[in-house]
């Protein structure tokens, strides 16, 4: 039970920070701010969001008065995206950042991140994750080639090994064995290669002169 707690305390969390157009040439002091308060910056990259990639990421908003002008103002300039992990970061970011409206933020939350680079409800200079499902889509959409969270263990491990990688793994263990090559690792790379199941196998003497 202990051992349980304790790896529940130091499980790191991600969640999907932007620096909206409006704030941009606050990303310095936003960034300060960010590593002050704990968290690692693991991938950034500076973007600018088409109208398509925000009404994906404000599906939720579709159909209400203010996504119109929300998907224009998102994509009207570069933005900086960035997947930024601690413990519990999906809760801590959005109390860093504040409330929505940042009219209100300045009465509420005069700290928050939306009170001091925000002007209104719509242009309030940051954007954070709602949950931590919503982080793992929203990182999806900017970050494709981030690594899917949660990696799968137990069970779950077993059978993406077992379909995945076991099949090849083991045509390519057999093959080493019978020929017991002086450098066993670098003849299992170079077979890993040439047997890669998921990448076109082209031989040679098939390839049609130029
Ligand atoms: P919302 O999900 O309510 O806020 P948050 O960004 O804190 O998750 O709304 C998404 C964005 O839509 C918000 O950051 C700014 C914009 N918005 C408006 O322009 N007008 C509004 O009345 C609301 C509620 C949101
Ligand atoms: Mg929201």
């Amino acid at each position: 039970m202990e051992e349980a707690q304790s790896a529940a305390e130091v499980y790191v969390e991600r969640t999907l920070a932007l620096i909206k157009p409006d704030a941009i040439d606050n990303a310095n002091e936003i960034e300060e701010i960010i590593f002050r308060s704990g968290f690692t910056i693991v991938q950034k990259r500076k973007v600018y969001l088409s109208p398509e990639l925000c009404s994906d990421i404000y599906a939720a908003h579709y159909g209400t008065m203010f996504f119109p002008s929300l998907t224009a103002f998102m994509s009207s300039g570069p933005t900086i995206a960035m997947v930024i992990a601690r413990h519990q970061a999906v809760e801590y970011w959005r109390e860093l950042i504040g409330p929505a409206n940042s009219v209100k933020a300045k009465e509420t939350h005069p700290g928050s991140l939306r009170s001091l680079y925000g002007t209104d409800a719509l242009r309030n200079a940051v954007h954070g994750s709602e949950t931590s499902s919503a982080a793992e889509r929203e990182i999806q959409f900017i970050f494709p080639d981030a690594t899917v969270y949660p990696i799968p263990t137990g069970q779950d491990a077993i059978t993406y090994l077992s379909k995945f990688v076991n099949p090849t793994l083991l045509r390519g263990l057999t093959k080493l064995c019978k020929q017991k090559p002086t450098d066993p690792i670098i003849w299992l790379a170079d077979w890993l290669i040439a047997n890669n199941p998921n990448k076109p196998n082209i031989h040679e003497g098939l390839l049609e002169e130029p």
